[in-house]
């Protein structure tokens, strides 16, 4: 059977992965997280206590510890760095609140579009990030370009947290949102934004279902061809 590429960009807490990790799982191809591999690298920075004006030796701790992912039985993807399990403590504050510069660094995304490149070789699969539908794969038969206001976001994230047992505040929540949004956006290197050929949708108001479904049907129509 024929499988696709399917890119799926968007800012913070757009729902990107939440309905990536699902089309995924519907059309049984692989799923990747590509903020997680940024985020990884991120917590090594901070670990390490290190500068931007130090990923030559960032990168090195990186070949050091390589990013792998693996699912464990309940089917949640886990993210390692070597055979360390580091899928909570990417999600930590400091990390998030750091990501952005470290997503920054040109040798940083060099390597970790390698890395993505690579993976996207084994076949179907549904990557989500900043720069997939534009940098990483410019050629994916489907791009989706995900959209929500900031108030949305940070109810989401605030709702996620608060599931995770971990206490925030709504209106710092808001800030960093668009912090990070306006970081993300306006870097010199691979900005995020939607490809020329991407399809936007307002997830404002819309139901995890029903972007779910909005998605699939286009994956279907490019698979039925
Ligand atoms: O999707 P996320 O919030 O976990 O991503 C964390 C950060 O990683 C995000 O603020 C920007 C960066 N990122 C990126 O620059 N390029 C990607 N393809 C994915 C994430």
């Amino acid at each position: 059977m024929k499988s696709i590429q399917i890119a799926i960009d968007g800012p913070a807490s757009s729902g990107k992965s939440t309905v990536a990790k699902i089309i995924a799982k519907q059309l049984g191809y692989t799923y990747l997280d590509t903020g997680a591999m940024y985020r990884a690298v991120t917590l090594l920075a901070l670990e390490h206590q290190l500068a931007e004006d130090q990923v030559g030796q960032l990168l090195e701790l990186v070949d050091q510890e390589p990013i792998s992912f693996d699912r464990n039985q309940d089917g949640q993807q886990r993210v390692f760095l070597g055979q360390r399990d580091v899928s909570l403590a990417i999600r930590d504050n400091d990390v998030t609140n750091n990501v952005s510069w470290v997503s920054a660094l040109a040798p940083v995304r060099e390597k970790l579009v390698a890395l993505q490149q690579e993976i996207a070789k084994a076949g179907g699969i549904v990557m989500d990030g900043r720069d997939i539908g534009t940098v990483v794969l410019p050629q994916a038969e489907l791009k989706i370009f995900l959209i929500a206001s900031v108030e949305e976001r940070a109810l989401r994230r605030f709702k996620e947290n608060t599931e995770r047992g971990i206490e925030t505040d709504l209106e710092t929540l808001k800030e960093e949102i668009s912090a990070r949004d306006y970081k993300d956006s306006n870097r010199a290197v691979s900005p995020l934004k939607a490809a020329d050929d991407a399809i936007t949708f307002d997830t404002t108001g819309v139901s995890i279902e029903g972007v779910v479904a909005f998605i699939s049907e286009k994956a279907k129509e490019i698979l039925d061809k």
